[in-house]
């Protein structure tokens, strides 16, 4: 009788350590991974190669973490651009909406059979832009700029292992793009490339930079990619990713929990069933060479009214996500990056606007208001999110949030 008090706990033991010894085990790779994915160029493809294949195979959704301290006025555009890691720039070279509707609008240039010194606003580690323009033919030279110093130095090796032809074709500078003087640039540039497009398309700080950019070109810019670029919006009730998703969160190191509260939390390919309507709306919209020419305005307004098309449902807040087009030219569809529809390196936000106990009950044929207000004249932008269901005045609800949510 004595003896049966450790072996019943001997065996529990055993058990437990085939049931919660192997998840443990797996939890702690895959968070030493998803680590030195950010620090290891090559760990950081395959990592960025396994978030696609989860979200394309399986509908995988990625909860990203929420927004602290949202308002927080000590956030710099350092603060963004310092962020980019190895990770980050694999997802980008592996966005294959992305780099296919650059280098659409890069052959359609070639069809000209013109050639322009580009200027490549943020190269990034790879300098996938800068790469293409001279793979197609249509760089006399290339200059090439990025403010993050890790980057810069990543850039730099690679250049020197290009062929000498390409490789010649390149100037690589280390700096914020405003800070350069390209009007002394032998050769001048004339064109631009870049990339600097946010989750809310503006907030990466491109209209700002691109403003004073080309205020310091101070000659004519004869071709700009990308040509438009707006932000989707579209209410949603508070999303519900699967339990495949949920653990698949928690292994690749992002997080579980959707916000119940006010607030703002990015999602990769976030749940469709969440729509009230089947159709997004623009709360940004530009065609960037002519806008960031102007004096830039203090605070940009849009309102837009949506008719909700589900039965009943708890109304939350909504979606935002990036709209590109790299050309004028979308004969083809082949120019467009749309970040509701495509799976593509820009999470959505998710935008809760209502308290979960405080959801609105909407129903067929209600109408849901937004007034969303920018100031893009910081690198750093500020955004305020004001929404409404029909005429509610009371129960007007409003958000406020200063640049853009890192992780
Ligand atoms: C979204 S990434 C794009 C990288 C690359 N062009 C691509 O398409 O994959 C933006 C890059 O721009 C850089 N960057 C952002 N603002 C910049 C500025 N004002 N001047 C120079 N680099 C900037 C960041 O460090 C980052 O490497």
């Amino acid at each position: 009788m004595s003896s049966s008090g450790p072996l019943f706990y001997n065996y529990i033991m055993s058990w437990c350590s085939y049931i919660i010894l192997p998840p443990l085990l797996l939890y702690a790779i895959m968070q030493i991974l998803y680590g030195l994915s950010h620090r290891i160029n090559f760990l950081g493809r395959y990592y960025a190669m396994l978030y696609y294949a989860l979200q394309e195979r399986f509908g995988i959704t990625f909860v990203l973490r929420e927004l602290k301290n949202p308002t927080d006025k000590n956030k710099t555009f350092a603060d963004i651009v310092n962020h980019y890691d190895f990770f980050a720039y694999w997802l980008m070279c592996l966005d294959k909406p992305r780099v296919n509707a650059y280098e659409e609008a890069i052959k359609q240039y070639a069809q000209l059979r013109k050639k322009a010194v580009w200027l490549d606003i943020g190269t990034g580690a790879h300098m996938p832009l800068t790469r293409l323009l001279i793979k197609h033919g249509v760089a006399e030279h290339v200059h090439a700029v990025d403010a993050n110093r890790k980057t810069y130095q990543s850039a730099k090796t690679l250049r020197e292992h290009l062929p000498n032809e390409e490789k010649s074709r390149i100037s690589l500078h280390y700096g914020y793009s405003k800070d350069v003087d390209w009007y002394r640039q032998e050769p001048r540039p004339n064109a631009i490339i870049h990339e600097l497009i946010g989750r809310i398309i503006t907030d990466e700080g491109c209209i700002k930079v691109l403003h004073d950019t080309i205020a310091n070109i101070n000659d004519d810019v004869s071709i700009h990619i990308p040509y438009r670029s707006g932000t989707l919006c579209i209410p949603v009730s508070r999303p519900k990713p699967s339990i495949a998703s949920s653990l698949c969160s928690l292994l690749m190191s992002t997080k579980v929990r959707i916000i119940k509260e006010i607030g703002i939390q990015s999602m990769f390919n976030p749940p469709k069933d969440a729509y009230l309507c089947e159709t997004p709306q623009f709360v940004e919209d530009f065609i960037l060479q002519d806008y960031c020419k102007k004096p830039l305005e203090k605070c940009r307004r849009s309102e837009r009214k949506f008719i909700v098309e589900k039965n009943m449902a708890m109304w939350t807040g909504f979606y935002l996500a990036p709209y590109i087009l790299t050309s004028m030219d979308n004969s083809n569809g082949a120019v467009e990056v749309d970040g509701l529809k495509q799976r593509t390196n820009w999470p959505v936000y998710y935008v809760a606007m209502n308290d979960i106990r405080k959801a609105i009950n909407v129903k067929q044929g209600d109408e849901i208001h937004i007034v969303f207000e920018s100031d893009l004249t910081d690198e750093c932008p500020t955004y305020r999110i004001e929404a409404w269901a029909n005429d509610d005045y009371l129960l007007r609800s409003s958000f406020a949030w200063k640049g853009k949510q890192f992780r």
